[in-house]
């Protein structure tokens, strides 16, 4: 099974990847998975501005992929379950996962649109889990489980699994105890 880890952890004692990992030693252990690990941190990840849109425009409609650029995005399509662990910030997830997703979200690699408009499934990925710690608590408004599952929807990924630790950075509380709980989830 080809496993990609997505890692949008920033901190180097980061929590989230702390889970991350516990679910990679439950879940992906067997001799029959092979882990990629991709630490965005260390990546150089540019935003599309007018440039690389265009350039992009003309590959996709080309069908030039051959480039270094898509990379991420065939690394996206190859993989069949993908774990992104990324820290709640600003009510979301860290920038350098949306350039990630930016970089992935390629028409004619991850995806492609058939003819009624529809995307139709290339990617090889059946899972999609999505791993967060939070200073505080994510807000009875917030989007960011249904914001996965709308990707899930363009990718034709059929399953999403979302597990979030809250309330960590909040005097008084058990980090500790409320990682253990999240981790439980998971089977960890
Ligand atoms: C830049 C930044 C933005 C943050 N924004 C939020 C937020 O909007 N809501 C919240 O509850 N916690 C917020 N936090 C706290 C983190 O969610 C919390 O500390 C989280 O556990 C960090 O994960 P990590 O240990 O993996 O780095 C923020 C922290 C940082 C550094």
């Amino acid at each position: 099974m080809k496993a990609l880890f997505v890692d949008a952890c920033v901190r180097e004692q980061s929590r989230t990847r702390t889970l991350c990992e516990a679910y990679m030693r439950k879940h992906w252990m067997g001799p029959d998975t092979e882990i990629r690990r991709l630490e965005l941190c260390h990546e150089k990840l540019l935003p599309l501005n007018g440039e690389r849109l265009r350039q992009r425009d003309s590959d996709i409609a080309a069908g030039n992929f051959a480039s270094g650029e898509y990379r991420y995005a065939r690394e996206f399509a190859e993989a069949e379950e993908i774990l992104i662990g990324a820290p709640y910030w600003d009510c979301s997830f860290p920038a350098l996962l949306k350039i990630w997703l930016e970089r992935v979200c390629v028409n004619g690699i991850a995806f492609r649109y058939g003819e009624d408009g529809r995307p139709v499934k290339v990617c090889a990925c059946n899972k999609l889990i999505v791993i967060t710690t939070a200073g505080g608590y994510l807000g009875e408004h917030s989007s960011l489980e249904s914001y996965w599952r709308e990707l899930c929807g363009l990718f034709g990924i059929p399953e999403l699994r979302f597990y979030k630790a809250e309330g960590l950075d909040i005097q008084g509380s058990d980090p500790q105890a409320i990682l253990q709980g999240t981790a439980a989830l998971f089977g960890a």
